[in-house]
This record gives C-alpha cells, sequence and structure tokens, in this order.
C-alpha cells in the first residue's frame, strides 16, 4: 500500500513533511478552506455524524475507509497514484520524451489555466448544492450528497496541491482566489457558465451528478494523460471518488423513474401532481436543460487552445494510450458541422482544433449509456416511454451553436418563433419548476423515502438501506 501519512494535519503520500515551505503554506491555507466550508459549504449539518468514507490509500482495492465523521473534521488529503519510474510522455509534440516532474517553463501558462479551471468547479459544486440537505428525500440521500461535497473539496485539495508546490506566488494567488469566488455571485461568479447555475432541488442534483460531473470525468481523464506526471497522478486518483458522484445522479434518476411507473402502473392516467410523483415529462425537460448546459463545458467545437494543449503534451484524449494507435493527431482532419449564415454545412478541421469535440464525443456516448439505464426502468414496468438525450445544437450557449435556434432531436435550424414555442414543451417551465420545488421536503427517518422517490436497491458499503448514514 502507499503510504497515507495520518498522523500530519494534512494526510498525504507525498511526503509533504520532507518539505517545510510548501507544508507550511498548506497549512496556512487549510484555516481558509475550512472558513470557506462553514460559510459555503453545507448549511446545517456540520455537527452531524455522517457515515462517509475518506481515502486512506491509493491501491485499487481497499482504498477508502468508511466511517462516523462530522464534515468539519474531513480528513482532506493530498493522494497521487504512484510513479512509474520511465514514464514517458504518451502524445503530441513531445511524445516519447520522458515525463517532466517539474512545469515546463514554456507551456507553464497553459497548465496554471488548466488546474485553475479544473480547481474552480470543486468548490464551486459545493456551494449550488449547499441547502440541498435541507430538503433530503432520504437519510441515505443526505449523506450521498455529503459523500459528493466532501471529495469535491478534496478535489479542491488536490488541485491547490499543484498550485501551490510547482506554480510559486502566483500559484498561491490562483489558490486564494479559489476560496473567493461564489457560485452565481454576479460580481466574482465562478469560471464556467454551469457552476454558476443553481441547483434548487433533488432532480437538478441528480442530473447535476449525471451530467455535470460526467463532464468532470472526461475533463480528469484528458488530464490524467499529461505530460505533466504530478497532474495525471492526481486526477487518475480524483476518478476513483468521481465515479461515485455519477453513480448518485444516475441511480438517482432511475429511483424517481421507478416510483412514476409505480404510479402509472396502477393507473395510466393517474394525475401525477395530485399523486405527489414527478412526471417522465418533467424529468425529460431537466434532462434536456442539464445536459444541454453540461455540454457547453468542453468549450468551442474548434479551438486553438485545445490543439495547443495537445501538441505541448499537456491534455490528451480520454483514454489516449488505451483507444488510439496514433498519438500526434498531426495530418489528420476531423469533420464536423458548422453554422455558416444561418445555416448547418459540413466541414473538416485539423484534429488539434477539434480537440474539445473529440472529448465531446466520448462523453455523449457515455451519457447514452445512462439514457439506456433510464429506458430499462420504463420498460421493466411496461410505461411506453422513452427518454432521449438532447442534439448536441440544442439549447447551447459557448462554441459554434451558441445562441441558435436548434430543434432538440434533429439539431435543424428552426425558425425563432418555432424554437421558442417549442421550447415550451422542450425546458422546465416556471410552473413545473415550482411543482418540483414543492415536493422538496425532508424525509429523513432511517429507511423511509419521500414518495417521489423509490429506495435504492442497496445500501451504502454493504449497510442496509435503513442504515442511520447521518446521525441526527
Ligand atoms: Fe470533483
Ligand atoms: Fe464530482
Amino acid at each position: 500500500m502507499a503510504g497515507i501519512d495520518y498522523s500530519q494535519k494534512i494526510p498525504n503520500n507525498v511526503d509533504l513533511k520532507s518539505d517545510k515551505r510548501l507544508q507550511r503554506a498548506l497549512e496556512r491555507w487549510q484555516p481558509d478552506y475550512l472558513d470557506w466550508w462553514r460559510d459555503m459549504g453545507p448549511t446545517d449539518f456540520n455537527e452531524n455524524d455522517v457515515y462517509l468514507r475518506t481515502a486512506v490509500s491509493v491501491d485499487r482495492d481497499g482504498w477508502a475507509n468508511f466511517d462516523y465523521v462530522k464534515m468539519p473534521d474531513y480528513r482532506w488529503g493530498i493522494f497521487l497514484t504512484p510513479t512509474e519510474p520511465g514514464g514517458k510522455i504518451g502524445f503530441g509534440d513531445h511524445q516519447g520524451e520522458d515525463v517532466w516532474d517539474q512545469v515546463p517553463g514554456e507551456y507553464r501558462n497553459w497548465l496554471r489555466r488548466l488546474i485553475v479551471t479544473q480547481a474552480d468547479t470543486e468548490p464551486a459544486s459545493v456551494e449550488q448544492q449547499r441547502l440541498l440537505g435541507l430538503t433530503a428525500p432520504s437519510m441515505y440521500d443526505l449523506r450521498n450528497l455529503f459523500q459528493v461535497n466532501v471529495e469535491e473539496g478534496r478535489h479542491l485539495w488536490a488541485m491547490v496541491y499543484l498550485l501551490h508546490s510547482y506554480f510559486g506566488k502566483d500559484g498561491r494567488e490562483e489558490a486564494s482566489e479559489l476560496l473567493e469566488r461564489r457560485s452565481g455571485n454576479a460580481d466574482h461568479p465562478r469560471i464556467l457558465s454551469t457552476f454558476n447555475e443553481p441547483c434548487h432541488d433533488w432532480l437538478s442534483f441528480f442530473c447535476f451528478t449525471m451530467f455535470t460531473d460526467r463532464d468532470g470525468k472526461f475533463q480528469l481523464l484528458s488530464l490524467a494523460e499529461s505530460g505533466f506526471e504530478p497532474l495525471a497522478r492526481t486526477t487518475q486518483f480524483m476518478l476513483t471518488e468521481e465515479a461515485h458522484h455519477m453513480f448518485v445522479g444516475q441511480t438517482g434518476i432511475a429511483r424517481i423513474i421507478r416510483r412514476t411507473c409505480e404510479v402509472l402502473k396502477e393507473n395510466p392516467d393517474a394525475d401525477l401532481h395530485a399523486e405527489g410523483v414527478i412526471p417522465l415529462e418533467t424529468i425529460q425537460r431537466y434532462i434536456n436543460y442539464w445536459a444541454a448546459s453540461s455540454l457547453d463545458l468542453f468549450g468551442a467545437e474548434i479551438s486553438s487552445n485545445s490543439a495547443n494543449f495537445f501538441g505541448a503534451g499537456i491534455k490528451g484524449r480520454a483514454y489516449e494510450q488505451k483507444n488510439y494507435d496514433e498519438h500526434s493527431a498531426l495530418d489528420q482532419g476531423y469533420s464536423l458541422d458548422r453554422w455558416v449564415e444561418g445555416e448547418v454545412k459540413p466541414d473538416e478541421v485539423p484534429l488539434r482544433n477539434a480537440m474539445n469535440e473529440v472529448l465531446r464525443d466520448a462523453y455523449v456516448k457515455d451519457n447514452l449509456k445512462g439514457i439506456a439505464y433510464w429506458n430499462k426502468e420504463t420498460a421493466k414496468a411496461g410505461v411506453d416511454f422513452q427518454f432521449t438525450y438532447p442534439h448536441r445544437r440544442f439549447n447551447r450557449t459557448v462554441g459554434e451553436w451558441s445562441g441558435g435556434c436548434f430543434h432538440l432531436h434533429t439539431g435543424e435550424v428552426m425558425s425563432k418563433d418555432a424554437y421558442e414555442a417549442a421550447c415550451q414543451d422542450w425546458l422546465p417551465g416556471q410552473a413545473e419548476a415550482d411543482y418540483v420545488r414543492s415536493l422538496m421536503k425532508p424525509c429523513t427517518e432511517p429507511g423511509k423515502f419521500a414518495n417521489w422517490i423509490a429506495p435504492p436497491l442497496r445500501g451504502i458499503n454493504s449497510q442496509a438501506v435503513d442504515f442511520e448514514y447521518v446521525k441526527l
């Protein structure tokens, strides 16, 4: 087992105590982080014991320990997967050269920007979710929310470690600013738009962990290939934790569908609002909204930055080594559609310039598995309803398609009037959002579930579904 030193203020497997300067810098940042957690982390539950997993090793088996802990006492630590000696850069212009254990001067600004952008999403999502504990549909869900929150906090630690260790004074400044920006604050917002959207209700939370955390997964996968080895090793371990966040989203939505289908099976004409469950059409509209918003996070379809990052060997493709035979991405084209003077036209661009789109392709494919999973729920219940994933041009605010009017399913150009009329049916309306919010009442007796969501098939870490996940 790659040893983790828990005797230190900051648990770590990077031998922090041998670098006094760095240790002091991080120990100075730690109280600011805790202040941020108390101000902007989950409200009201900081004195409760929560059954949480804490990373205790980076081994594939047995990397986590489950126990009761108060969230502010969570052992946020710094864990990197072990170095493999003789590592080589796997793609781009430096392919085959030794990996970097220090930041190469010529790529310093790009790397800092990549790390800060990733880092900023971590506290942002905690801020977005801070009120949800007050309306949890069950103790099981409450615990999962807090697990996601503390791990996003740890991901911030992971990125701040890199900033403090490798970027000197400006890294330390960036680390401070990460605790100063606020999700949704007009004067001092988080960097990416989706991370400024409010997350008022649990349907939004499950969509967020399904679609937005999955963007996180693909960004981490591409950074896990980086020639800057500390970044690759950090993000590799973050991916282990990230999987649970998407599990929460995918199964959360599935359980809402299951509950609605139960009611529909009894009576296909039931008044679902009167029954206090969420109509499948409403779930679809929330999916449309969050799926489209999360697609924006990959950036512009054609991007010189993405070409630069790939060429430099600092950000690869997802599973670069496993899924591709050719790693220069030179002298190759990528076919995509463009929006030219109101028309969709096919085009081809150099592959390196399309790396955002390549990553988005892999992301969409992964999402489709989730959609298929949800459709199994309706099929099992014998309810005739198919969930769909929106066309990637739909409702975009970043890149080629931003601001355009495109059909939800076909991506065809629509007139503004027809589009706006159709969006009444494609996106959640105010009355619908109000209805969903009206259902959000806490239900936290062990083993009890709010009426609008089915219990999970099993509990956490082999515990029973009615286990006391949070001591209230
Ligand atoms: Fe994260
Ligand atoms: Fe996450």
